[in-house]
């Protein structure tokens, strides 16, 4: 079995994305070409927003959002301790500081009740994460933000589909970012990005930092970066579109039956597991699907064992990663960060699972955890 099958969707969508990549092929325009204006108002059609702006990948689209920002030394950026390292990575690459609020415990999301308090006078922007396919709630993260007059900018790199009260990640905020990697929602076949927008001017302003901050040929009024998405990316996502809303669909309906198979399952003893808690108001792609255990180490060898792949999404809050040592924050900080690093397993996930795969991992996850 595969953590994450993307043969079976080749094979689905084969016809239009060999075609798609022959006519890139033909026309040769493999730098912004057609294709990827094509996909931008694709994508800003599906999200509901004014602007897309397709970009290298899911960490240069924050590169260049907090850039757009003019975030750099001496600024805070308020963000979650638990998600993948980009998130983190790119507010110090600027020279800022990433400052980190707790999250909320069923959701594994940036707790809104936790963001007045790690306001301060230098705080710039607020970059909350929808993790494993669900968003953090923006309608309580933005209110906050707007008191306080400070952008928000979704890191929607795990959630591209999911929707928080009926619209759409990406499209819940000033500025939203997300990632092609091919084992997201909606992967390419290499790396890629898109940010996504209703202000102009700051649509304008990524454009430009996606092309080495020129604004026109060889005229630089800014700084910026190779940013660019291949078009033969975007031909591949152009593909990739034609079946996403189907695929969205079958991700929402097998994490419910996922959770349900797994509450049967464990029905007499409910506490050796922690199945994920989708809001009421969400839906959840589930770009992972993230169950918790006691004795994790134990129950991933049982489960290699048994012959069903699992990864860990992440091991290590990013407050305590060895480079961000200097901000000072020991263990016992971010007490539900802490937890969920050392309790948190991903079971194998992706829109092509069968009932029979599904009966495999929860047979194999009710051995593995005793
Ligand atoms: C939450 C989050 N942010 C940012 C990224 C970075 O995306 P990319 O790998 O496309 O650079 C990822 C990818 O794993 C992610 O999961």
């Amino acid at each position: 079995m595969d953590f994450i099958d993307l043969k079976t969707q080749y094979r689905r969508i084969k016809p239009s994305v060999d075609a798609r990549i022959a006519r890139v092929l033909e026309h040769g325009q493999y730098i912004l070409g057609p294709e990827v204006a094509e996909l931008e108002r694709v994508l800003a059609g599906y999200v509901g927003t004014k602007h897309c702006i397709a970009a290298s990948s899911g960490t240069d689209t924050l590169l260049i959002a907090l850039m757009a920002l003019d975030i750099g030394r001496g600024d805070e950026v308020i963000t979650s301790p638990f998600t993948f390292f980009a998130t983190g990575e790119m507010i110090a690459l600027l020279g800022a500081t990433p400052v980190f609020v707790d999250i909320d415990p069923r959701t594994y999301n940036l707790d809104p009740a936790g963001l007045a308090a790690a306001i301060t006078p230098r705080t710039r922007a607020i970059m909350p994460v929808s993790l494993y396919g669900q968003c953090a709630d923006f309608d309580a993260i933005n209110a906050v933000a707007c008191a306080h007059e400070l952008p928000v900018i979704e890191d929607g790199a795990q959630s591209f589909g999911a929707t928080c009260r009926g619209r759409r990640s990406c499209g819940l905020s000033l500025m939203g970012s997300t990632s092609f990697f091919p084992s997201k929602p909606l992967g390419g076949y290499g790396d890629g990005g898109a940010l996504f927008t209703d202000d102009d001017a700051l649509a304008r302003t990524m454009r430009e930092i996606r092309v080495h901050g020129q604004d026109r040929r060889y005229h630089h009024p800014r700084l910026g970066l190779n940013g660019r998405l291949d078009t033969i990316q975007a031909a591949v996502l152009l593909a990739k579109m034609e079946i996403f809303e189907d695929e969205v669909a079958a991700r929402i309906r097998l994490g419910a039956r996922y959770t349900e198979l797994l509450a049967e399952a464990f029905a007499d003893r409910p506490q050796a597991i922690r199945l994920p808690h989708v809001e009421s108001f969400n839906t959840c792609v589930y770009a992972q699907y993230t169950i918790e255990v006691d004795q994790r180490d134990d129950f991933e060898s049982r489960m290699k064992a048994l012959g069903v792949p699992t990864a860990v999404h992440y091991p290590q809050p990013l407050h305590l990663q060895p480079v961000f040592g200097h901000l000072g924050l020991r263990e016992g900080r971010f007490p539900f960060a802490e937890a969920a690093a050392r309790r948190v397993i991903s079971l194998p996930m992706h829109p092509y699972l069968t009932d029979a795969d599904l009966a495999t991992v929860v047979h194999a996850v009710r051995e593995a955890a005793g």
